[in-house]
């Protein structure tokens, strides 16, 4: 038959996030300092350039005032390569849907944390009012869809932030065309089912007509979740509700490779790298870049670092880790935790291991620019990604992305979802198991060049062929295609 293309320059989408690329910080009265946001949802779908496209979401501020909110949303329409539409949550919204039901249930469910203690012990008053706020915030970002949206528009919704959305959406309208993509693992139906809203959640994600996740084991355990607990029919290409068919589909998400390897040319990027080459001359240096959260076992990866300079006196001096973690989510009280546990490991590993000269581990609690980023990954011998979980790990890509001259070697945790596109390039590793990482850290130190260069061959071929863009053409043409097969099988 005919194929289907859908892939125009011109289709208008509405990305429906959480957050926006960028977050607001008051600067003044009614103005405000813009600040680029941090994390795998931003970094790819900023990557995402040939669509007309708005984004919907969160500016990070709480601004009660109308006269505020206009000066936001006017600051945010002007500057952006991607047009920014601000979503207002006042502070208690916030507190109850955002530091309650996503970071604090959702969040660490998800990554087979599981789910609080006090929540389940406590009155089951404090979950519900976290679920209803969870609900009534998915109406607000729902409203604000509304208000911009166009006949012929692809409406796409992202991450656990917005699984009530689909619903909200297509009640409204049902001839709007929703996706929803998510950017976190879907864990088993076993842990899915503990979720007290379990039922809710499912049954508006299905409103959607094409759901999508990085890796097939997401979206296999979804299907299960839906048959399991919903006792709903699962069909190779979804899962069907009374006739209605919700598409489930693996869309593993990449990063703009090029925008990376183009910056390396840059002299700014230059210079940093030179100062750092000159500051770690002599040493071999380990890095690790993530957001300060339990899920990307820092902890683990320090301890390992400490497990394998324990065992091998001779690299003492000669190796140094680079750890920077940027604060996230600070307000709620698991990730206050974590920052004190970890500062405490590193400041004991550096009385045991330092000198008056140098430390083993430089730990910095703050985010780096684009610039400093790239000259970092491309100086540096060993990539460490120990995440206990995590949906895909764009950290992981960006990292070799910058690492055509020196070929580095990555060492990945299993449990992330690069795992399966990585894998045969990194050393995989069990990040719970010390004794393993450090090991592997051994191993990495001393492997030989063309084993490296092989190792690394592999892993860039994959970064630069599967690029965010590539990702989100896909989804947005499946979902075009979708529409039009469930409208051929109303009309037969
Ligand atoms: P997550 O989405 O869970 O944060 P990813 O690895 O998929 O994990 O994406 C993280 C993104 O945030 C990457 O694009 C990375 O460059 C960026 N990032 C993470 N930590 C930092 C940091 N300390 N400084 C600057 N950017 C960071
Ligand atoms: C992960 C989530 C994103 C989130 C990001 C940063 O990547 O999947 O939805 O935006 O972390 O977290 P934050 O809570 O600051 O938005």
């Amino acid at each position: 038959g005919e194929r289907l293309d859908f892939r125009t320059s011109k289709q208008r989408l509405l990305v429906v996030a959480n957050r926006l690329p960028v977050s607001a910080v008051r600067h003044g009265e009614d103005s405000w300092q813009l600040e680029m946001s941090v994390g795998g949802l931003v970094t790819a779908l900023l990557g995402v350039k040939e669509f007309d496209t708005r984004w919907i979401g969160w500016a990070g501020v709480n601004v009660p005032d109308e006269i505020g909110q206009k000066a936001l949303a006017k600051a945010l329409d002007e500057k952006l390569m991607q047009r920014c539409i601000p979503v207002f949550l006042d502070e208690e919204v916030v507190h109850q849907y955002y530091n309650g039901y996503c970071n604090n249930i959702l969040w660490p469910l998800f990554h087979y944390i599981g789910l609080p203690q006090e929540d389940r012990l406590a009155t089951t008053r404090s979950f519900q009012s976290q679920f209803d706020a969870y609900k009534k915030a998915n109406q607000l970002f729902a409203d604000v869809v509304n208000e911009h949206y166009e006949e012929g528009d692809v409406v796409w919704c992202h991450d656990y932030h917005l699984m009530f959305l689909p619903k909200c959406l297509k009640e409204r309208n049902s001839k709007m065309k929703v996706g929803w993509f998510l950017h976190t693992p879907f864990p088993s139906s076993e842990i899915h089912r503990m979720l007290p809203s379990r039922l809710e959640l499912l049954r508006s994600v299905l409103a959607a007509d094409l759901v999508g996740f990085h890796t097939y084991d997401y979206a296999r355990h979804f299907v299960s979740a839906c048959t399991r607990i919903l006792g709903l029919e699962g069909t190779p290409e979804g899962v069907e509700d009374q006739g209605k068919l919700t598409r489930i589909a693996a869309f593993p998400v990449g990063i703009d490779s090029e925008r990376f390897i183009k910056a390396l040319e840059l002299p700014e990027v230059q210079d940093h790298m030179k100062v750092l080459k000159q500051r770690f001359a002599g040493r071999k240096v380990m890095l690790g870049v993530d957001r300060l959260d339990m899920i990307k076992g820092i902890p683990q990866k320090i301890l390992a670092f400490e497990k394998f300079l324990e065992e091998n006196p001779n690299w003492r001096n000669k190796v140094v880790l680079l750890q920077i973690a940027v604060p996230t989510r600070t307000d709620v009280p698991e990730y206050q935790k974590l920052t004190s546990q970890v500062h405490e490991i590193v400041g004991r590993i550096n009385g045991r291991f330092g000198s008056l000269t140098a430390v083993p581990i430089h730990h910095l609690d703050r985010s780096l620019d684009f610039h400093e980023l790239c000259a970092l990954y491309a100086v540096t011998d060993v990539a460490l990604v120990t995440s206990l979980r995590d949906g895909m790990n764009l950290v992981s890509y960006e990292y070799v992305a910058c690492q055509e001259s020196k070929k580095g070697v990555l060492i990945l945790s299993e449990f992330a979802g690069a795992a399966q596109s990585l894998g045969a390039g990194a050393i995989l590793v069990n990040p719970w198991n010390v004794t393993e990482v450090a090991s592997s850290i051994g191993y990495a130190l001393n492997m030989p060049a063309d084993e490296r260069e092989k190792r690394h061959h592999h892993n860039f071929k994959h970064v630069i062929s599967h690029t965010a863009q590539e990702w989100a053409s896909t989804f947005v043409s499946e979902l075009n295609v979708t529409i039009v097969e469930a409208q051929l099988r109303t009309r037969q």
